[in-house]
């Protein structure tokens, strides 16, 4: 199976080009791909994700000149961003033309976009005719790849080839905004935070609404088998759990209440961005021990630990009977 893994880009390009799905490498993780207007190759990816039918996906575009094609109004605030941020990781939700299929779109007016930095990425783009749908490539629910190997473990044997661009940079989902009129909605948190869009697009929101504007961040996502537990203090939650074997993540340093070997710093250089580079891969690796709980350390939030928490707490929220 190990052979589903490849650098080959020409092999990629044609499977999609034939109605199939691939994964492929982005600077923030793995995504699913296909190409985004072709029917029958969109729910493929449904199907390998086991993803529900109401979750739209985000079309992924190779020039930002390509966007007018798809989309029919275009913000003046969108518009600074998308010059600020594309390629990069952002994707942007805007009021769709008629050339985006509904099966893209789940039925919505609008559509999300996003052209990802990575040169593999981009390289598969232009190589194509076609827009890519892509999803995260994990199957619903779990947590998202980083790495090639992430994808090959959890959904090789639905899947032909996987394009392999070597380990994310940004390590967690792209930022996304929608905008209200003139007004961007920060809908997910990512690497680029709200402090970010305000500097280039003005006064911004952070949608803390009930409703779900992006149907896909439902409260229970990422998350391991493993139970996860979100701990503000480390020390306190153990000993809530004297009688469980224990997996730590933690941003800055060891706890000695628990040994080393059953520890994953995320950050010895204390920088934010490494630690969410290393998340998932840490969530990954720790799933694979049989710990009875995973307990990971809160982060400040700041920059993008607002992020990494964002998707911590989702991930806890899977087996909320154990919250601490
Ligand atoms: O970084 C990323 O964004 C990755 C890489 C592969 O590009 N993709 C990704 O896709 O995270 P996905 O499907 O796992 O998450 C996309 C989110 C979902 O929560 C979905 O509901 C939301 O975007 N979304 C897609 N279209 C939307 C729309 N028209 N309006 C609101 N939310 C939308
Ligand atoms: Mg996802």
């Amino acid at each position: 199976m190990k052979n589903k893994i490849g650098h080959d880009i020409h092999t990629a390009a044609k499977l999609l080009q034939h109605g199939e799905v691939v994964a492929i490498p982005t600077e923030t993780v793995y995504g699913l791909a296909a190409n985004a207007l072709n029917q029958q190759a969109v729910e493929k990816i449904y199907q390998v994700k086991n993803r529900p039918s109401t979750n739209p996906l985000i079309m992924h575009l190779a020039e930002i000149d390509q966007i007018s094609q798809y989309v029919s109004e275009i913000p003046t605030s969108a518009q600074k961003l998308i010059e600020s941020f594309f390629p990069g990781p952002l994707t942007v939700v805007l009021p769709r033309k008629s050339t985006v299929p509904d099966w893209i779109t789940a039925g919505r007016d609008t559509v999300a976009i996003r052209i990802p930095a990575h040169p593999v990425a981009r390289a598969l783009l232009q190589m194509l005719n076609f827009p890519l749908a892509a999803p995260s490539a994990n199957p619903s629910g779990y947590i998202s790849p980083t790495k090639a190997e992430h994808v090959l473990r959890t959904l090789g044997n639905k899947i032909h080839y996987i394009l392999d661009g070597g380990p994310c940079e940004t390590g967690i989902e792209s930022t996304i905004v929608g905008f209200e009129n003139n007004t961007p909605i920060l809908l997910r948190q990512g690497k680029i935070t709200a402090q970010e869009l305000e500097r280039v697009a003005g006064d911004t929101r952070e949608y803390h609404g009930t409703e779900l504007l992006s149907p896909g961040l439902s409260k229970s996502h990422y998350s391991p088998n493993t139970p996860v537990v979100l701990c503000e203090n480390l020390e306190a939650s153990i000993k809530g759990y004297a009688d469980k074997r224990i997996g730590i993540i933690t941003y800055n340093h060891y706890t000695n209440h628990i040994e080393h070997k059953d520890q994953i710093i995320l950050c010895e250089d204390n920088h934010f961005e490494t630690a969410a580079k290393h998340l998932y891969e840490s969530l990954h690796q720790m799933d694979q021990r049989g710990y009875e709980i995973l307990m990971v350390k809160k982060f400040p939030p700041i920059g993008i630990g607002k992020a990494i928490n964002d998707r911590l707490q989702r991930a806890e929220t899977r087996h909320p009977f154990i919250s601490f």
